[in-house]
């Protein structure tokens, strides 16, 4: 190895969520919570160039494996990726990224006076009308929420 080709080390143990469209790594982050804070190596490699996509995102985390919930959250911002699990630095499980058809309780209406958002005891709920541009519809008041909203309104 030259000097000039620096490395980015293995995780050992972990995830690494690979195929992100350009650009959307830090929302992959911002919508799993991870502030930079956690005590674990996380990688962000942004504009990575890649055959089919011509350039991609990469986030490497050391030491979480995302349970299918976490899955999910990813698909509302980065339809395409692909998670890998990563067990004694080597990829075990692959999972697909699949944005169910509805989602509920994971991102609030951007509606102030949707029941949702009322001090009513009503679990948010959107229904999915297309996945890439992001195109969410609230089940209560039929707002219609982008993928920017998404990225402000999530719990
Ligand atoms: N131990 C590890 N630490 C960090 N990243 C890893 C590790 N093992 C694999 N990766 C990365 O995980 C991704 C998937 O690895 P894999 O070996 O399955 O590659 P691939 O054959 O190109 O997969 P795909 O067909 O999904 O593109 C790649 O981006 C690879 O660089
Ligand atoms: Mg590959
Ligand atoms: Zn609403």
């Amino acid at each position: 190895m030259s000097e000039k080709d620096l490395r980015v080390s293995k995780i050992k143990d972990g995830t690494v969520i690979d195929h992100i469209s350009a650009g959307y790594a830090l929302d992959v982050v911002k919508i799993l919570g991870i502030t930079g804070h956690e005590r674990r190596i996380i990688t962000i490699a942004i504009n990575i160039p890649s055959k089919n996509f011509i350039v991609k995102d990469i986030v490497k985390i050391e030491g979480r494996a995302l349970n299918s919930q976490e899955v999910n959250r990813i698909a509302l911002v980065a339809p395409h990726a692909s998670i890998n699990i990563i067990q004694n630095y080597s990829v075990v499980k692959k999972l697909e990224v699949k944005l169910p058809k509805i989602i509920e309780g994971i991102i609030k209406c951007i509606n102030p006076s949707c029941i949702s958002n009322s001090n009513e005891p009503v679990t948010p709920k959107f229904y999915v009308k297309s996945e890439d541009p992001l195109n969410l519809k609230c089940h209560y008041c039929s707002y219609i929420l982008e993928k920017s909203d998404v990225l402000c309104n999530f719990n």
